[in-house]
């Protein structure tokens, strides 16, 4: 396994819509576990593929709290299938923006299929901090940032504070 570099913004390639992934090889099962690795040295509790450079859709996630048992859940083709009307406000932050955070408004309850590394259909009923991650990350997967849900104003000097920190 490797720890990849992880892109921040404005990085072009955070902006790409990612495409579907046909053939689920051991590259892309590699391409998983770095991920993982990746998300975990960070710390983060998620990760998406174009974050790490990798236009292709898929993400890990683990929510788990430190004393708890790891839990990683690796997501090919992710697909938002149902979702509750009632909305849940967190206050976000992200890995490609180092250091800051907003609140964002989601759905508090998500139904998501997926793939699993071993290309078998998966269905997966999900509340609280697993449900706005998971929304979080499958909007890497278009190309959105949760930066892009707050004003323009906002953003910029999100944007203008991290390349500061990151320079
Ligand atoms: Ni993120």
């Amino acid at each position: 396994m490797a720890i990849l570099p992880i892109l921040v913004v404005p990085n072009p390639i955070l902006k790409k819509k990612c495409t579907e992934i046909k053939d689920i090889n051991d590259e892309i099962r590699k391409n998983l576990d770095d991920m993982l690795e990746t998300m975990y040295d960070a710390p983060g509790i998620g990760l998406a593929g174009p974050q790490v450079g990798i236009t292709k859709r898929m993400v890990v996630i683990d929510v788990s709290k430190d004393d708890e048992a790891k839990h990683p859940l690796k997501m090919i083709n992710p697909k938002i299938v149902n979702e509750s009307e009632d909305g849940v406000e967190y206050e976000e932050g992200c890995l490609s923006v180092p250091g800051q955070y907003a609140t964002v408004e989601r759905s508090a309850e998500v139904d998501v299929e997926y793939l699993d590394e071993n290309g078998k259909e998966q269905k997966l009923h999900a509340d609280g901090l697993l449900a706005i991650c998971i929304q979080h990350e499958l909007d890497h997967l278009d190309g959105v940032v949760f930066i892009d849900y707050l004003s323009r104003l906002k953003r910029n000097m999100i944007i203008k504070k991290v390349q500061k920190g990151t320079k």
